[in-house]
C-alpha cells in the first residue's frame, strides 16, 4: 500500500512533520520505541531502529517494508562501539543524524527496601538506563555539533518527579537522565541542539506486563484505577507523539523540558484526603 505505513495498530497514510530527518531509536524494537519508530516513519523520518532485541527490531522493519526509510542495527546501548557504529550508520547511510532518542531502558528487580537491595541490579540499571543515555548523547553530539542542528531526546520516567513509587535503583537513575538532559541543554544550545526528555506514567508495554507477570489488561485496570485523569488508557502512542512534538520543528524553542505524560497524576497527592474519608465517613 503505497503512502501508507503500519502504526498504531493499522495503516496511516504518510504524513510530513519530520520529512527529511534522520532519527536513532534506541530500544526501538518495543514499547515507547516501537510506537516512536513507526510514528516518525509516517511522518517522513528516516528511522534506525537500535536495539538488542534482532528478531523483533527486524520484524518491524520487514512489516513496515521500506528499507530505505526503516532500518534496524544491533546496539546494546552499554556498548561505546555499538553506540559508536549505530551512529556512524545514521551518517554513512543518511548522511546525517538530527534525532537521537535515548529510550532504552530497563526496570530492574523490584527490591523496594534499601536494606535488601542488591548490588549487581543496581549497577546493571544505572549501566543501561544512564550510562547507555550517556553514550547515546555523546556520540550523537560528536555529529551534531558540527552539524550546529540536532535534537536530542530522553526517555525519563514519572519516577523522576514522583518519589517512593519506584525502587530506588530506577527511581535515581530516572533522576539521573532527567540531570543529564539538563547540563546537555545547558551545553549544547549553542550548538543549536534542543536537549529534553519525556517522563510517562506506567503504561502496559512488554517492561511492565512482564515484570508485573500479568496480562495487559490487568495492568492497564490498575493504571486507570490509580489515574488522575479518567476517561483514557495512557498508551505507547502518547508517548510517541509527545516524541513527534519534541523532535519536530514545531518545538524549535522548546529545550531542557522534562515533560511529564501522566494525564496530571505527579500533581496529585489524595492520600490525607483518602485517610480523612476513611476515618470520618468509613464504609460499613
Ligand atoms: N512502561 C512504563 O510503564 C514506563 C514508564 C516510564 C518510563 N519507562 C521507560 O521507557 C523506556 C522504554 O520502556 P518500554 O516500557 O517501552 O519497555 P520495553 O521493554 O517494551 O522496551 C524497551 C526496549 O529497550 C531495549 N533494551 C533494553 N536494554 C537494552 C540495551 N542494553 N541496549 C539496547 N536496547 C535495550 C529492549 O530490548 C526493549 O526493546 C525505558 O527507558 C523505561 O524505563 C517505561
Amino acid at each position: 500500500m503505497n503512502g501508507f505505513i503500519k502504526a498504531e495498530g493499522k495503516y496511516l497514510m504518510s504524513r510530513s512533520r519530520l520529512e527529511g530527518k534522520v532519527a536513532i531509536i534506541t530500544g526501538g524494537a518495543s514499547g515507547f520505541g516501537e510506537a516512536t519508530a513507526r510514528l516518525f516513519a509516517v511522518h517522513g523520518a528516516k528511522v534506525i531502529i537500535a536495539d538488542v532485541q534482532d528478531d523483533r527490531g527486524r520484524s518491524i522493519c520487514e512489516e513496515v517494508n521500506l528499507p530505505e526509510q526503516i532500518s534496524y542495527v544491533h546496539c546494546d546501548v552499554t556498548s561505546d562501539e555499538d553506540v559508536r557504529n549505530a551512529v556512524d550508520l545514521a551518517v554513512s547511510k543518511h548522511g546525517q543524524l538530527d534525532i537521537m532518542f535515548n529510550n532504552a531502558g530497563i526496570p530492574g528487580d523490584l527490591d523496594f527496601a534499601i536494606a535488601d537491595a542488591g548490588n549487581d541490579n543496581f549497577k546493571r540499571v544505572f549501566e543501561v538506563n544512564v550510562y547507555g543515555a550517556f553514550l547515546g548523547s555523546k556520540h550523537a553530539a560528536r555529529v551534531m555539533i558540527p552539524a550546529r542542528k540536532g535534537v536530542i531526546l530522553f526517555t525519563a520516567s514519572l519516577a523522576s518527579v514522583v518519589s517512593g513509587e519506584s525502587p530506588h535503583s530506577y527511581t535515581m537513575s530516572k533522576h539521573a537522565v532527567v540531570g543529564m538532559m539538563k547540563n546537555l541543554c545547558v551545553e549544547l544550545g549553542k550548538h543549536g541542539i534542543r536537549v529534553n526528555s519525556i517522563s510517562p506514567c506506567a503504561v502496559a508495554t512488554p517492561l511492565l506486563t512482564r515484570k508485573m507477570g500479568v496480562d495487559r489488561e490487568v495492568v492497564e485496570s490498575i493504571i486507570c484505577a490509580s489515574a488522575n485523569l479518567k476517561g483514557a488508557v495512557p498508551t505507547e502512542q502518547d508517548v510517541a507523539e509527545a516524541a513527534l512534538y519534541l523532535s519536530s520543528d514545531e518545538s524549535k524553542f522548546v529545550s531542557g523540558v522534562n515533560l511529564v505524560v501522566d494525564g496530571g497524576y505527579h500533581t496529585t497527592n489524595q492520600s490525607y484526603s483518602r485517610e480523612i474519608q476513611n476515618v470520618l465517613f468509613p464504609k460499613s
